[in-house]
């Protein structure tokens, strides 16, 4: 392919310098464009050297082969890695005073962008708004990630890391015509109108494999639970995602029911409530009508063995577990009885406890088998292990 690499004015330019390293290596004609502030953080000289080809900012350079256009036109795919606010702003205003900004518009390839900023730009109003405009036109907008930024302070703003870029705007479509569900997140039981019995759950795990499922081809349906507002608005960002929200594991049931018939592949990733309170107050409840001490509960169906037992031929069924064991020959022994109980073709598990696991973006599983046997083992990025889950439904389908 010939890839356009435009590089923006941010201290996360020197991580561009590996992507583009990437790109080449995968055997791509990379040309780097980067503006006029991107140069002070990394010279033209390392991006001519690593791109082998020239590099100018300006429109007023090659003029004979109208350069402000061609490489646009040209191009098959435009890589805005790291995008600032700044640019992300000019993108969406369609600004064109430099050869990037030329460039994005005379293109009518996929353009891709990597944000990469403080997190207080990124989650200005004006910032939201832009990156609303240019995901409605079709841009795809890979992160941010969440991490230390310039400074030391720390939050989302950190742009993806070049092989994750790569990941993603490389990703084989082997899930091309596959149409799947996926759950996300954490159910949350009612008390009463202000209160809920919920759990950590952040739905990074679950959000990642439908971002993936997406990039490598497939219809997906992202049946969202509770998830972190970021991990929902930013991660999942991807025209072939279709969202569904819901509450209470009982909600959660009836989205699943009427969307799985039609699926070839169901990924129950949420965190579902295995009870719920047996009633819920009209009223919040308050001390001066009495102190509250207890809860009833009643029992919820387990909506992936409900599954699992009425699907459709052909269909593959994927529960996720999350165990706090004492050593790693029960967790294997408590995974294998638990895709058996449930009737599910793959059963994903992962050590959870208190620091472990949960809201954070790495994770470690492995993945029981038909036969009980673990056939893959995942650890990393939740976009790794997400794309080991879909390798193993691949292999078993
Ligand atoms: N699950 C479900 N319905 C429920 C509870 C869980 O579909 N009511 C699904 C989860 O989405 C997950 C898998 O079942 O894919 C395993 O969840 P887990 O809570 O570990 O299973 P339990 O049967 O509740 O087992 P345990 O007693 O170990 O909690």
């Amino acid at each position: 392919m010939d890839i356009v690499v435009g590089v923006t004015g941010g201290i996360a330019a020197y991580k561009s310098v590996q992507l583009v390293r990437l790109l080449t290596k995968a055997g791509h004609d990379v040309t780097v464009v980067p503006t006029e502030d991107a140069l002070r953080f990394v010279g033209l000289p390392t991006w001519e050297a690593i791109s082998r080809h020239p590099v100018t900012t300006s429109v007023h350079e090659d003029v004979a082969r109208v350069r402000h256009v061609a490489l646009g036109q040209a191009a098959d795919l435009v890589i805005v890695a790291p995008a600032t606010a700044n640019t992300i702003a000019r993108m969406a205003a369609g600004i064109a005073d430099d050869l990037l900004g030329t460039t994005l518009l005379a293109t009518t390839a996929p353009v891709v962008i990597a944000p990469a900023m403080h997190t207080e730009m990124w989650q200005h109003p004006a910032t939201r708004a832009n990156i609303t405009t240019l995901h409605g036109r079709g841009v795809r907008i890979l992160g941010p990630g969440e991490g230390e930024l310039a400074g030391g302070d720390s939050g989302p703003g950190r742009m993806l890391e070049p092989e994750e870029i790569v990941a993603a705007v490389l990703a084989p479509r082997d899930l091309e015509g596959l149409r799947v569900i996926v759950s996300a997140g954490g159910t949350r039981e009612p008390i009463d109108p202000v209160r809920f019995i919920g759990n950590r759950s952040s739905g990074r795990q679950g959000a990642a494999l439908a971002l993936a499922a997406a990039e490598r081809g497939a219809d997906v349906v992202l049946v969202s639970c509770h998830i972190d507002g970021e991990v929902l608005q930013d991660a999942v960002r991807h025209p072939a995602v279709r969202i569904v929200p819901v509450g209470t594991a009982a909600e959660l049931g009836a989205a699943m029911d009427a969307e799985a018939p039609r699926a070839d592949v169901v990924v129950m990733a949420a965190a579902v409530a295995d009870y719920r309170p047996a009633e819920v107050s009209e009223g919040k409840l308050t001390k001066e009508a009495g102190v509250l001490t207890r809860i009833d509960l009643v029992e919820n169906a387990d909506i992936v063995a409900g599954l699992a037992a009425g699907r459709p031929d052909g269909q593959t069924v994927v529960a996720f577990a999350a165990e706090t064991p004492r050593d790693a020959e029960e967790l294997l022994a408590r995974a294998r009885r638990k895709r058996e109980r449930k009737g599910v073709d793959l059963l994903v598990v992962n050590e959870v406890g208190w620091d472990r696991g949960f809201e954070a973006s790495e994770n470690a599983a492995q993945i029981v088998g038909p036969g009980g046997e673990v056939i893959a083992r995942a650890s990393g990025a939740k976009r790794e292990v997400a794309d080991a889950v879909w390798d193993a439904v691949l292999s078993v389908r």
